[in-house]
């Protein structure tokens, strides 16, 4: 929250309760505590008393505890905003269970029956262009290098081509939740509804719909002084509002064991939703971050199109460069070697980086050519990605990773019992979940994954 975002937000709480704006001693008061400032430096700065100061300060403290139901003192002003754009709970005393946060040049005020006169003037006079965000679910992240060309990418999809629904996926740890946590606060202004849902508990297509209409109904109550509302369907707010949907951890909506993008059973509902998505016409974004994206939304050459993807790919040396350093490496001819082995994949390079601060920074160096540091927690990242593979995946994977390259078809087909008609679906399949390449009619495997693919077999099942 910045300091901008602060103020409009105090400011609805103000108007929640008194049904007036915030005026200019309080906001110089939110404004000054915000910076550290104590009463005395306020006071000077807006030359009035000390003690009027104090007294105008004591009553804003008791307004925002009121309507944060949690004591707002000067020592925890800070904090407790912070806490509660983070929660993302607006409680307005009006039973509205919900999380959500309204932002926005101008809005039209909450109907609140907490006994205040409602400026119904004020309320028909501003044209509610409000942003409600519920970003409860978003998370916050470290340091964030380079990308520029991706996040570029993305943003133009979204905001100039005004693409309906775009995927972003690519192997654990690439940084694809990172990417989409800096381009949603990016351009969330843009939108008026912006919501972030993690998909981890693999809801249903009925429970997601159900979530983001709660979402859009209780936003547009806050928006609207009407009392009876009904509440539009789902397509129908995409359609009359320019809304933000991210959709995180996508892959928990596939099935394990089954090529990549199957949903599971009772899930195929979404594969309409996304059609309707794709093809209806209305003025919002979804965006799927994930391992595996649905089968039916396939990479698009048109730039003009309304459905887009991206499977991203490692960092460039420079950022990766940046991130061993973080963790108080000394600078070495090997980072390069490193990089490359690691295949700029951050997470993989912040593993096997602490590894490298524990064991002694020459550990990789003395590791024959062929062979690969693979601390535990980066195996069991890699476990979680290869447990979702179907049998003939898995076949092939391991015959990638004994043959030694180049490898085509040809040579594959040489080599395993598969059918070729397995054999490309499987292929096809791997190179979805980012787990091989294809460059010029011969398959890749990272170092990284023909190392796990060798030990895999001798891995734990489940953990
Ligand atoms: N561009 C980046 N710069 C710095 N660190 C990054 C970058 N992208 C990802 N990371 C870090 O790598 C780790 C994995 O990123 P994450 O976005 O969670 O990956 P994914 O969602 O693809 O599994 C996180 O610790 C994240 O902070
Ligand atoms: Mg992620």
């Amino acid at each position: 929250m910045n300091l901008k975002e602060m103020l409009k937000f105090a400011d609805n709480l103000v108007f929640a309760s008194t049904g007036k704006h915030l005026n200019d001693l309080q906001e110089t008061i939110l404004r000054g505590t915000w910076e550290d400032k104590d009463y005395k430096e306020i006071a000077k700065a807006v030359n009035r008393s000390e003690d009027r100061v104090r007294e105008v300060g004591m009553e804003l403290w008791q307004i925002l505890s009121q309507e944060l139901g949690e004591k707002v003192s000067k020592s925890n002003f800070r904090s407790a905003m912070e806490r509660v754009q983070n929660s993302n709970i607006l409680n307005f005393a009006q039973n509205v269970s919900g999380s959500f946060n309204i932002c926005g040049e101008s809005r039209q005020p909450p109907d609140i029956p907490n006994g205040h006169p409602h400026n119904k003037e004020t309320a028909n006079s501003t044209q509610a262009k409000s942003c409600h965000q519920d970003l409860s679910e978003m998370p916050e992240l470290g340091a964030f290098y380079a990308r520029t060309s991706e996040f570029e990418t993305l943003k133009t999809w979204i905001l100039e081509q005004r693409c309906r629904l775009i995927a972003l996926t690519g192997i654990s740890g690439i940084g694809k939740t990172l990417l989409a946590v800096q381009l949603v606060q990016q351009i969330k202004d843009e939108f008026e509804y912006v919501i972030w849902c993690s998909l981890d508990a693999s809801p249903n297509p009925t429970e997601f719909q159900d979530n983001l209409n709660q979402f859009f109904f209780q936003s547009e109550k806050l928006d609207s002084s009407a009392t009876n509302q009904k509440p539009l369907s789902l397509i129908k707010h995409l359609q009359k509002h320019r809304c933000l949907v991210v959709a995180d951890n996508l892959h928990n909506l596939f099935s394990s064991g089954e090529l990549a993008g199957k949903y599971k059973s009772g899930y195929e509902e979404y594969r309409t939703l996304f059609k309707q998505i794709e093809k209806l016409s209305h003025q919002s974004c979804f965006l799927l971050v994930g391992w595996e994206q649905p089968r039916e939304i396939t990479p698009v050459k048109t730039t003009n199109s309304a459905i887009q993807t991206l499977q991203l790919t490692g960092l460039d040396a420079a950022a990766a460069r940046e991130i061993l350093r973080d963790y108080g490496l000394e600078e070495s001819e090997y980072w390069e070697t490193l990089i490359q082995r690691y295949q700029g994949n951050p997470l993989w390079l912040k593993s096997v980086a602490t590894l490298m601060q524990e064991l002694g920074e020459g550990v990789n160096e003395l590791l024959p050519d062929d062979m690969i540091l693979l601390p535990e927690d980066l195996k069991d990242v890699l476990h979680q990605q290869f447990s979702r593979l179907s049998e003939s995946e898995k076949q092939v994977l391991s015959l990638l990773a004994q043959e030694s390259p180049p490898i085509n078809l040809a040579k594959l087909l040489e080599n395993s019992l598969i059918l070729l008609a397995d054999l490309l679906n499987s292929l096809h399949s791997l190179s979805r979940r980012s787990l091989i390449e294809k460059q010029d009619g011969f398959y890749l495997i990272s170092p990284v994954v023909r190392q796990y693919a060798t030990i895999a077999n001798n891995y734990p099942k489940s953990l």
